[in-house]
């Protein structure tokens, strides 16, 4: 039957959904599948439900399209769809909710505080977290409005860029080290993937942009610590209430030991993207990892 692939939408990182949903659309065409592209941006909700097609392929990032919002939109329509349902949905959206679920979990992650005003941003808090910290929106994408601080005039910036983003901004301890990643497919944890960019972390531009950002992939850690991530990811995945396919991010510090950053129910799939990449190292092409997302589709 057919299926509509939802790209682009209204969220900060619609140019990179366009990128991920093109691909996907092409994949899903190239395999014989009858597939169009849905921009919820552009085209009423409304259309789609009379359309009524099989399957809905949602490739949208951030908020109106990950967050659980378009997923309840697509249950109430009796529309089965790809990924995450509501609630895992939604959880993972919201970065400072899951590093309240790790910590009840005994997941590992950094430590944090949440702000809601620049005034909060004080001398005291980051003296409090050592001194250097990540400050990120709570509940966005890409590594939009994020910014490290190691000064108060820093903290105050970083801080009020966040909250152009979210009422919430997480503040966290910097951890210095390695940044990893661990994409799960169904009930598949994929090999690990270690970033590296000569950038003060892997942000918008290393994600998307820069040529000097590294991939490893299978990452070059040893096998106990690989296994130890890879569980990692899944208990996370498992604790937010994911499924179908997601992505896992993680930092190593410095002693080896992995902390658990977040979950990404709707993660990149564009041609830098980390999660066909992983596909790769596992011996699925991009057109079959499609293919493997799309029959976790149920209703
Ligand atoms: N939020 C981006 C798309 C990712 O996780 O890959
Ligand atoms: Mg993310």
């Amino acid at each position: 039957g057919r299926v509509a692939v939802l790209f682009g939408g209204s969220s900060a990182e619609r140019e990179v959904s366009l990128r991920s949903g093109q691909a996907v659309l092409q994949a899903l065409l190239q395999s014989g599948v009858d597939a169009y592209g849905f921009d919820p941006k552009t085209q009423p909700l409304a259309e789609l439900a009379a359309e009524k097609p099989d399957r809905v392929f949602i490739v949208l990032h951030g908020r109106g399209g990950e967050d659980g919002s378009m997923q309840g939109a697509l249950q109430l329509l009796g529309l089965p769809y790809t990924g995450s349902k509501v609630l895992g949905s939604a959880l993972a959206m919201d970065k400072v909710r899951c590093k309240w679920l790790f910590r009840a979990q005994g997941i590992a992650t950094a430590d944090f505080r949440v702000l809601h005003t620049a005034s909060q941003a004080t001398p005291a808090l980051l003296a409090e977290l050592g001194g250097k910290v990540m400050v990120k929106p709570s509940c966005e994408g890409s590594s939009i409005g994020m910014s490290v601080a190691d000064s108060d005039a820093s903290l105050q910036a970083a801080v009020t860029e966040a909250l152009r983003y979210d009422s919430n901004v997480l503040v966290e301890r910097w951890i210095q080290g390695r940044e990893l990643t661990v994409a799960v497919l169904g009930e598949q944890v994929l090999p690990v993937i270690e970033m590296r960019t000569p950038h003060s972390f892997y942000d918008y531009n290393a994600k998307y942009q820069a040529s000097t950002t590294q991939y490893l992939c299978p990452a070059p850690i040893d096998a106990a610590l690989t296994e130890q991530v890879q569980q990692l990811a899944w208990q996370a995945f498992d604790a937010v209430g994911a499924s179908g396919w997601g992505r896992v991010d993680f930092m190593l510090d410095q002693q080896g030991n992995p902390y658990v950053l977040e979950v990404n129910t709707v993660p990149g799939m564009t041609e830098k993207s980390l999660v066909p990449m992983a596909a790769k190292a596992a011996g699925l092409s991009f057109q079959q990892l499609v293919l493997e997302v799309l029959a976790q589709t149920e209703q």
